[in-house]
């Protein structure tokens, strides 16, 4: 049995995204799959999620200080590293994903939890994590692009894996949503189909 943590970080709202809809269809068929796993799904829309100010910093580095690593203020901390597979669903925004992401991350991304620095500078990663899936939609089409310009959202997340010790990282990303004259029902019925098959063997 796994753990799985699906994020939703669908920023306009998951009633009304296309990648939920992806990730909607994803989940639905590794859920039919994998009766036994254990599966969260985390709305980051409904969590309230602010970005760190030197203050909050200041009140989260006394509490890490004094060894608070178990504060409910750290829970997301904690669920993040105790998964064995993330699922984040995330469009393309601005070349990576919605902010609403990164505060996430940010706010996961605790020294003790999800990884620790070592005596040589390194970071070791405390994460649990098999792998990690991105599941992303574009209005553009970036199929014969530079990902190492227009994929920053695969690299951030390759590194963040690296980092916390999460072993893998693999990516969905359906294109072209936006362009005049293209078919996006056409092209979100494709990437479902897709996205299904994918979880069979994720
Ligand atoms: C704030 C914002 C920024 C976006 N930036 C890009 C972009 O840089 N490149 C692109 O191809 N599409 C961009 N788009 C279009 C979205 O990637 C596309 O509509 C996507 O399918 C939206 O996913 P959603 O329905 O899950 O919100 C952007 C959309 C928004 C709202």
């Amino acid at each position: 049995m796994s753990k799985v943590l699906f994020v939703d970080a669908c920023a306009r709202g998951w009633e009304v995204s296309r990648t939920y809809a992806v990730a909607e269809a994803f989940m639905n068929a590794y859920r039919a799959q994998h009766p036994r796993d254990e599966i969260e799904e985390l709305t980051l829309a409904g969590l309230g999620l602010t970005y760190f100010t030197g203050k909050e910093l200041e009140y989260r580095d006394a509490l890490l200080a004094r060894g608070g690593q178990a504060d409910d203020y750290f829970k997301l901390a904690r669920q993040f590293a105790a998964a064995d597979k993330i699922v984040i669903a995330a469009p393309y925004w601005d070349l990576s994903f919605p902010a609403l992401l990164k505060v996430y991350i940010e706010r996961v991304s605790v020294s003790g939890i999800t990884f620790s620095p070592e005596p040589d500078g390194r970071l070791r990663g405390l994460c649990r994590g098999e792998k990690m899936l991105l599941i992303t939609t574009s209005g553009g089409d970036f199929t014969h692009e530079d990902l190492s310009l227009y994929g920053t959202a695969l690299s951030y997340l390759r590194g963040i894996c690296a980092m916390f010790g999460v072993d893998g990282f693999d990516y969905l990303w359906t294109h072209g949503l936006d362009i005049v004259g293209n078919d996006p029902e056409a092209i979100l019925r494709g990437a479902k189909k897709q996205a299904a098959a994918f979880a069979e063997s994720w």
